[in-house]
């Protein structure tokens, strides 16, 4: 049992007006059939379901035989109800550009979109990339792919080329949308290049759609390109909805895992729209007027699901900020937050770490008192961190909603409610109305401290590893039989019986929030023609929660040039991933500590540069190998 901290109760005022302020609704959430079933009456249906729930895991299905659309729900339903001249985002440039959308605005860009769409061949089913920065036109590109029924694949800004390459061939993706380029403290991403590089020798793209946002000069084939401009205009105005099964698929996003390759995690149409439009609504409290701000990009789940999705189907109003957030100052965040009059803010822990460290004065001189709710996503919170962020940003009168949930889930399952719960630093408190979440032991057992584990199924709950059956099986349902979901988390339960998570138990790193698996880093790192053999570890970072550390193994012909391999590598893991992946340091070696079987000790790796003792060896092949490693770990301070 952890030791008991302070907790905080959300203000009387905010309670009376919250969304939700009885605990009944943990209750009516038991009955998950008549529970999700009177949520989604909220939504608009071309037609109703026969059935909310077929329980089955690993197949569970939602809303079976309904026929919705994801588009109409996000734009037509709200325009229908009198809120076309509403604002959808304020969308604010890294160098104070400013662009305002109505839902109205939205409305017809998308469905003018989703006709230039159209005008490619692009039809249901069919797969879509995009790779944008953050501006309009990429959620836009989102919405107009719901429209029509195409399956969009986001993948973020950061990934390399051949990270792109994979994902393209793997989901046979038809048509690219990219930009000219990007915004990034001051320099120019180079969008359509890094898009021209992965797509060479690719033949399944027949088409790639460019953005004109950055106006620099770039590559452009006159055969397989066009601007989106062009096909705007050219666009009819209006685009009639493709009334998709509730089943349907709506999105592929790829995320890392255990082993080497990042797996296409799909999500159903009615399920995942009905789960992020209830959880924005409960867990961001969100109200007509209200202007939510979070800073996720769209390339990853958060962006999907609580900048777009989730914000849009409740007809609510954000701010979209394309740069970073150091850019041109550390001041950034608090400026876009005061000129906005900004009420909900989502972010995560790396970033407010981050704030923490370049210092109070960068915030004092900001208006903040707009903030009335607070959001974590992504990673542990650490309750220093937690407390900072409570005081200094939410001026101790802002609930925070430390909330859980993955790739997988689609949307939020545990999280506290800002009008009911009680918080607690550290703490993502229980699983929301209509979810169920356990820590079990290996057997299946309820235990204090164990494995996390999704107990029941919930409409946003994924439907599979694209392509993959095997590995969707295996991942997620083998530990116990099928009957469980198994998140990868490790969790314990504190005294009041709230979840507390102490990080992933598999393979996957978590730098800055950006998931990464290790196994991906070794295979990118084995590339280089000079290593025969990489091993990846993780160890903690004050900012970035974790950093990545590298060993890798050189042929011996290296050896004369070893000066520039570290530089090299890094380089490939770059362009195999993305920026985001590179280690922080990389241990030329010559020796891995193994097994007498072959595998690679890592524990030991860890220990050493934690600088603890290496535990029993008695596995342990090459004893004679540790002290040399122990001195070239010594020799480097991290
Ligand atoms: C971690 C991100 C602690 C967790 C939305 C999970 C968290 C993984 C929290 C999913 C939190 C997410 N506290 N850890 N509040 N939220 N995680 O798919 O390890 O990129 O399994 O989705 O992030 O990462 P993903």
């Amino acid at each position: 049992m952890e030791k008991q901290k302070k907790s905080f109760k959300p203000n009387k005022k905010f309670i009376k007006n919250a969304n939700v302020n009885s605990e009944d609704i943990y209750k009516t959430g038991l009955d998950k059939e008549s529970f999700w079933g009177n949520l989604a009456n909220d939504l608009f249906w071309h037609k109703k379901w026969d059935k909310v729930c077929e329980e089955n895991p690993p197949y569970s299905k939602w809303f079976l035989n309904g026929k919705i659309n994801v588009s109409y729900n996000c734009l037509d339903r709200h325009i229908k109800n009198g809120k076309q001249d509403k604002i959808a985002f304020y969308w604010e440039g890294e160098n104070n550009q400013e662009k305002i959308l109505t839902y109205n605005d939205l409305y017809l860009e998308v469905n003018r979109f989703a006709n230039a769409l159209k005008s490619k061949g692009i039809k249901k089913g069919d797969r879509v990339v995009i790779n944008m920065p953050m501006i309009p036109e990429a959620i836009v590109s989102m919405l107009a792919c719901t429209r029509i029924g195409a399956v969009h694949i986001v993948i973020f800004g950061g990934t390399g080329p051949i990270g792109i390459k994979e994902r393209v061939i793997h989901a046979e993706v038809k048509l690219v949308i990219t930009s000219d380029g990007g915004y990034r403290r001051g320099k120019i991403i180079p969008y359509k290049e890094i898009i021209d590089q992965a797509l060479d020798q690719v033949d399944c793209v027949k088409d790639v759609i460019v953005v004109k946002h950055s106006k620099n000069k770039i590559p452009f084939n006159e055969k397989r390109d066009s601007w989106y401009h062009d096909l705007i205009i050219d666009a009819k105005e209006f685009c009639p909805v493709e009334e998709m099964d509730s089943e349907d698929m709506l999105f592929i996003l790829y995320t890392s895992g255990s082993t080497g390759k990042p797996k296409g995690i799909f999500h159903s149409t009615a399920g995942y729209l009905l789960g992020v439009y209830q959880t924005t609504k409960w867990v961001f409290d969100i109200k007509d007027e209200d202007i939510y701000w979070s800073t996720a990009d769209i390339g990853w789940i958060t962006g999907h699901s609580y900048v777009v999705y989730g914000l849009l189907s409740n007809g609510a109003t954000q701010v979209i900020y394309e740069g970073a957030l150091d850019h041109p100052n550390y001041s950034r965040t608090w400026e876009i937050i005061e000129k906005y009059k900004v009420n909900i803010f989502y972010t995560a822990p790396t970033a407010i770490r981050t704030f923490m460290k370049w210092g109070n004065e960068w915030i004092d001189k900001y208006d903040l008192s707009s903030l009335r709710l607070l959001g974590s996503i992504g990673e542990p919170i650490n309750p220093d961190v937690w407390l900072w962020y409570y005081e200094i940003i939410g001026k101790s009168n802002c609930p925070i909603v430390d909330t859980w949930f993955q790739t997988e889930t689609g949307a939020l399952v545990i999280s506290p409610l800002p009008g009911i719960s009680a918080l607690k630093p550290g703490s993502i408190c229980k699983a929301l109305p209509g979810f169920e979440a356990k820590v079990l032991d290996e057997k299946g057992n309820e235990t204090n401290k164990g494995f996390l584990a999704l107990t029941k199924s919930f409409p946003s709950m994924l439907r599979g590893v694209y392509k993959e059956e095997k590995r969707y099986l295996e991942t997620y349902w083998s530990k116990w039989d099928g009957k469980y979901y198994y998140t990868g988390d490790g969790a314990y339960v504190d005294e009041e019986g709230n979840i507390n998570i102490t990080g992933r138990l598999d393979d996957v790193i978590k730098v800055s929030g950006h998931r990464i698996g290790s196994a991906e880093v070794e295979n990118a790192l084995v590339e280089h023609p000079h290593a025969v053999e990489a091993s990846v570890i993780s160890v903690h970072d004050e900012i970035k929660g974790e950093k990545i550390i590298a060993f890798v193994i050189l042929k011996e012909s290296a050896s004369d040039s070893n000066k520039d391999i570290e530089k090299e590598l890094k380089k490939l893991v770059e362009i195999s991933i993305g920026r985001y992946a590179r280690p922080t340091k990389i241990f030329l070696v010559d020796e891995l500590p193994k097994t007498k079987s072959g595998k690679i000790m890592r524990r030991i790796l860890r220990n050493l540069l934690i600088k603890q003792p290496i535990g029993d060896v008695s596995t342990l092949e090459n004893k004679s190998y540790i002290p040399i490693l122990k001195n070239i770990i010594e020799e480097i301070q991290l």
